[in-house]
């Protein structure tokens, strides 16, 4: 086997010393568990009423990992309330930009918009590995420092007024999380024209959608704890600020050769606030869509990430996408089909959504023991409960952090235990 975990690649060898030291064994790992966009791709395919969905030919691309909803964020009507964390969800203007770098100083009518920011020629493209819904992410080389990073072309098309907003967005978002959880941004730095602008990035060998498709070998019960809570702690901290992602899918989870889980791509992130303010229910890539999303609810809450997690937790233990729906109406008789119809019982607030007069099918039991017949019951107790119809009732990622599933055997494999795999994005991508 090719183990590119044991190369000593890292670009921040004490930083994954300082990491390991907080996975020292598994029984510590138990211990703390215990304590514990594509926009162009997307024009043809907006979301619509279900209705319009009837009868529509979709594209076999539909079906697959990239599909999401990037394009409907300048649909938004603002949902920055006051309190609502470090980032606000209001236009950026130029300076708030340039203070994102960190490391522009004062601005002086006389400086070039980037000032003293890195250049992109300061790094070697070596080759692509993802090419998502705002830009191309290539694998390269820091010439300064030897480091391998992933560089991200954000794609700065212009809206309404002139200013790239959602680029603006995820670079502020990103500069702020800080987590072993969350991919790292190291730097910003612009190319030779000032609208190319460049996420430096730690890099990390794979992603966990590559994986699920390349590895026909499913991951072993501990293997799944261990993933499921790495991204349960990466959301904690997301949510803890104020931040919610609103399209955890596997593509954007980054898994590095020493198997720590990442949450990348926070194009579509939004800090919230309280009281919450209406965003846009046309986010999330269809597979790991909320149903209160499906259903019209603009005053959703991190719950949708919450949603998106249980669709990853079932993936992860049914190595095959768990609601792979085509279309939203599709995807609602998915859900329906695994969990039974939902009714203002046991979703409060059910009969006011938007969508709720919609026509569906009748079930009347929860499927989820047929089909997870092989997963105990802690492990069945946190899937249903990640996948509640009623947001209120949905696990927290706290709860979720809590459940008895982290504490049964077997625990969680160690991060470096995980099975290595070689990088099938750099044998087979092009410059
Ligand atoms: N830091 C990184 N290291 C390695 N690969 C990455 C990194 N960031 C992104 N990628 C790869 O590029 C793909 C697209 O990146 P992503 O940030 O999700 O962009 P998009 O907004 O275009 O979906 C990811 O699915 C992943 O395969
Ligand atoms: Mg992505």
């Amino acid at each position: 086997m090719n183990s590119t975990r044991d190369k000593d690649s890292h670009p921040h060898g004490q930083d994954q010393k300082n990491r390991d030291d907080r996975y020292q064994s598994q029984t510590s790992f138990r211990q703390n568990n215990q304590q514990g966009k594509d926009q162009a791709k997307d024009r043809g395919r907006k979301d619509k009423d279900f209705s319009q969905h009837k009868g529509n030919n979709h594209n076999s691309k539909n079906n697959s990992r990239s599909v999401n909803n990037k394009n409907s964020n300048n649909h938004e009507q603002g949902n920055s309330g006051a309190g609502g964390g470090n980032i606000e969800d209001t236009r950026p203007d130029p300076l708030s930009l340039l203070s994102i770098t960190g490391r522009l100083g004062s601005l002086t009518p006389h400086k070039p918009f980037f000032g003293n920011s890195r250049v992109v020629d300061d790094f070697e493209k070596l080759n692509k590995v993802g090419e998502g819904t705002y830009g191309v992410v290539y694998r390269a080389r820091d010439k300064k420092t030897n480091e391998v990073v992933a560089l991200k072309r954000i794609r700065m098309e212009r809206e309404n007024d002139g200013l790239p907003i959602s680029s603006l967005r995820e670079i502020k978002l990103l500069k702020t999380l800080r987590h072993d959880n969350i991919v790292l941004v190291k730097d910003v730095v612009v190319g030779s024209d000032l609208d190319q602008i460049f996420l430096v990035m730690e890099y990390c060998e794979h992603d966990m959608a590559a994986l699920m498709d390349n590895v026909k070998k499913p991951y072993t019960p501990a293997e799944v704890k261990c993933l499921m809570y790495q991204l349960l702690k990466g959301i904690e901290y997301c949510h803890d600020h104020f931040v919610v992602h609103r399209d955890l899918k596997l593509s954007n989870l980054l898994l590095n050769s020493q198997g720590i889980l990442k949450i990348a791509d926070f194009g579509l992130a939004r800090s919230f606030g309280l009281p919450s303010r209406p965003m846009t229910p046309k986010v999330v890539t269809l597979w790991y869509r909320a149903p209160e999303l499906l259903f019209g609810d603009s005053n959703y809450t991190t719950a949708v990430d919450m949603w998106s997690a249980g669709c990853i937790f079932g993936e992860l233990l049914k190595h095959a996408p768990l609601l792979p729906g085509k279309v939203e109406k599709q995807q609602v008789d998915l859900i329906i089909e695994l969990l039974g119809t939902p009714h203002e019982k046991i979703w409060q607030g059910f009969n006011k959504l938007p969508m709720s007069s919609i026509k569906l099918p009748e079930q009347r039991f929860n499927n989820l023991r047929n089909k997870f017949p092989n997963i105990t019951d802690a492990a069945r107790s946190l899937l249903s409960g990640l996948l509640t119809y009623d947001p209120k009732k949905r696990l927290s990622v706290k709860q979720a952090l809590a459940h008895p599933y982290f504490i049964e055997s077997p625990p969680a494999k160690h991060p470096s235990l995980l099975p290595t795999h070689p990088e099938m994005r750099n044998l087979l991508s092009t410059r």
